[in-house]
């Protein structure tokens, strides 16, 4: 029998998000179904309901969740009901191309449930990243739910789900940032504060947070940024030559998804410098570079999906570390709402008043 909750659906491109009735099958061979206790409202659901993703509406949104199993289906090992887990939305296939080469964490065919969440009427539900967990149950695949400590709470292990696993693996897995570099970091949101977090962790000496919104530069001194620019004001490039003895950063990570920060991340870096984009571009997004500078400057220019993370051996490292007083995973929850309050917790992310509104059931 499958279970009726309520969750939040992007209808059409654009429009504004609803909460409806979702049908929630039971789970089948491999999947879990999770009773989702928090989850966090990220810039990428707002990507979705604007139609920047794709157009497979309709989207059951939400994705930066934990909750408790309820309920496996046949041949699940790694949990069982009553855990407490985070959602992943990588969850290594162990068999493609990726995998077999010894690189889960690019895994090309990530599993999620087989079966379909759907509307009343049967239409079947885009779950946002393979999860949809904006919703009181959601179906994954069981290897999508990872086990933590539960001490962390609800809120701050929901939020490691996505954006602060993505900031965090940015700087140290993809980034590469170790002791004594200097780190720009572009877009000061809940991903960008988690790179300053996991650069400051990674023991970075300069960590220089480039915002266009002072409150957000505030908030970033709270992860460890040492220096702060707000590019509205500033030029980003020649402060950022000024705090590194006119060479530039060893690592410049770009955490708004837009071409000028993009750029602006590619001059700030020094020679043998690494880029890292986080942020997600639209389809329309162009930029253009010089290819001279590209090869002239060595180094390297990278993307980083989902912090390049392997969810079963990072989330309960960086959740032992929050527990152990060595990451201030609180600070990134500005405030808890409820299930229909999502629309509104967009505009308050667009407005800057938030890093992250966390929905609680
Ligand atoms: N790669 C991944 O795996 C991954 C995972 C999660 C989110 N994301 C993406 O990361 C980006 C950030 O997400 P978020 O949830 O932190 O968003 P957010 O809206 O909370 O933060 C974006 C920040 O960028 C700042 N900003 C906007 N324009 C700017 C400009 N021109 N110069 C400097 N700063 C500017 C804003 O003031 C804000 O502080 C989004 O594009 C999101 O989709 C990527
Ligand atoms: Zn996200
Ligand atoms: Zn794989």
């Amino acid at each position: 029998m499958p279970h009726e909750v309520r969750g939040v659906i992007a209808t059409a491109k654009g429009d504004k998000v609803k909460v409806g009735s979702v049908l929630v099958p039971d789970p089948g061979p491999g999947e879990a179904l999770v009773r989702v206790q928090a989850c966090g409202v990220c810039h990428t659901d707002l990507h979705y309901r604007e139609g920047a993703i794709n157009d497979e509406f309709p989207f059951l949104l939400g994705h930066e969740a934990s909750g408790i199993v309820e309920q496996v289906g046949d041949g699940v090992r790694n949990v069982e009901p009553g855990d407490f887990v985070i959602i992943a939305w990588r969850a290594p296939c162990g068999t493609c191309r990726s995998c077999v080469r010894g690189r889960p964490w690019y895994c090309f065919a990530s599993k999620n449930a087989q079966q379909p969440m759907t509307l009343a009427d049967g239409t079947a539900l885009s779950p946002a990243l393979g999860i949809g967990a904006f919703a009181e149950l959601t179906l994954v695949d069981a290897i999508q739910a990872v086990k933590v400590n539960r001490d962390a709470g609800p809120e701050i292990a929901g939020l490691v789900g996505c954006g602060i696993m993505a900031g965090l693996g940015a700087a140290i897995n993809t980034g590469g940032v170790s002791r004594g570099d200097s780190v720009a970091v572009f877009g000061c949101g809940g991903v960008g504060d988690a790179a300053i977090a996991g650069s400051h962790l990674a023991g970075a000496h300069t960590i220089i947070a480039v915002d266009i919104d002072d409150r957000k530069l505030e908030w970033a001194k709270d992860f460890g940024a040492t220096h702060v620019i707000n590019s509205s004001e500033t030029d980003p490039i020649k402060a950022i030559r000024d705090l590194t003895a006119g060479n530039g950063v060893n690592v410049a990570i770009e955490a708004v998804g837009n071409p000028v920060t993009y750029e602006q991340a590619f001059y700030s870096r020094d020679h043998a410098g690494t880029v890292v984009l986080v942020g997600v571009p639209s389809p329309d997004m162009k930029i253009e570079l010089p290819l001279l500078e590209i090869f002239g400057r060595g180094g390297a220019l990278k993307s980083s999906w989902y912090g390049d993370c392997l969810p079963s051996r990072d989330f309960s490292l960086y959740i032992d570390l929050y527990l152990q007083g060595r990451l201030p995973l609180d600070k990134f929850v500005s405030e808890t709402i409820a299930l229909d309050e999502v629309e509104e917790a967009f505009a308050k992310m667009e407005r800057g008043e938030v890093l992250r509104s966390v929905v609680t059931f």
